[in-house]
């Protein structure tokens, strides 16, 4: 577990933490680059990651990264990666959904509507992603490719939604992105 200020400009409108979730990661087994991956992600979207950690596949401890994260941290978007597929270890989106107040299905909709494109393994994919007090928390899956398909889907549209869970009311039709910027920086069919 560490405090950062490696990733993200000194302007970024919100905070970021990113939790690795890996059994081998966190046993010194595999490297870990999935989470700089995200951190590397949410940096060039104008996130600043203010922490990072790697805990491996128990949802006690996930459970209690994510408290951490966002009732003493208070970061804006708290990201997971690793343990959202069918192995018997793979407990991210329970974790997840035990801590969230609101869930955003949306949000896990749109990611695998977009990385079905690419690969019908998408369906394998349980991430979740919810809302706890003022951190919104998404789960990603654990490989570097997987995570920028499912990262590229969604990053447009999380400052909109930072901005109304943050921010109070914000005005969605004034704010309505061009259609370009929607989906993935893909053009709308
Ligand atoms: N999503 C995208 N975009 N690209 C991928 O390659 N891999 C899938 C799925 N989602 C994949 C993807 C696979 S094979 C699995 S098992 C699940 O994500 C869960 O991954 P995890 O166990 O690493 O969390």
């Amino acid at each position: 577990m560490k405090d950062t200020k490696d990733h993200g400009a000194a302007a970024a409108k919100y905070s970021a933490a990113v939790i690795t979730v890996s059994d081998k990661g966190a046993a010194g087994l595999r490297e870990d680059t999935g989470g700089p991956l995200v951190c590397a992600m949410l940096g060039e979207a104008g996130f600043a990651v203010v922490y990072t950690s790697l805990v491996p596949d128990e949802g006690a401890g996930i459970e209690a990264e994510l408290r951490r994260c966002a009732d003493e941290k208070d970061a804006a978007l708290i990201m997971t990666t690793g343990g959202t597929g069918f192995s018997p270890r793979d407990v991210t989106p329970e974790a997840t959904i035990a801590v969230c107040e609101r869930l955003t299905p949306g949000i896990p909709e749109a990611m695998r509507a977009e990385s079905l494109k690419v690969t019908n393994r998408a369906m394998l994919s349980r991430l979740a992603a919810g809302i706890r007090g003022r951190s919104l928390i998404i789960n990603l899956p654990g490989s570097p490719k997987a995570i920028r398909e499912n990262l590229a889907a969604v990053l447009p549209a999380l400052e909109h939604g930072l901005d109304m869970l943050r921010g109070g009311p914000a005005d969605c039709a004034a704010e309505q992105a061009p259609p370009e910027q929607k989906l993935s920086g893909q053009k709308q069919k």
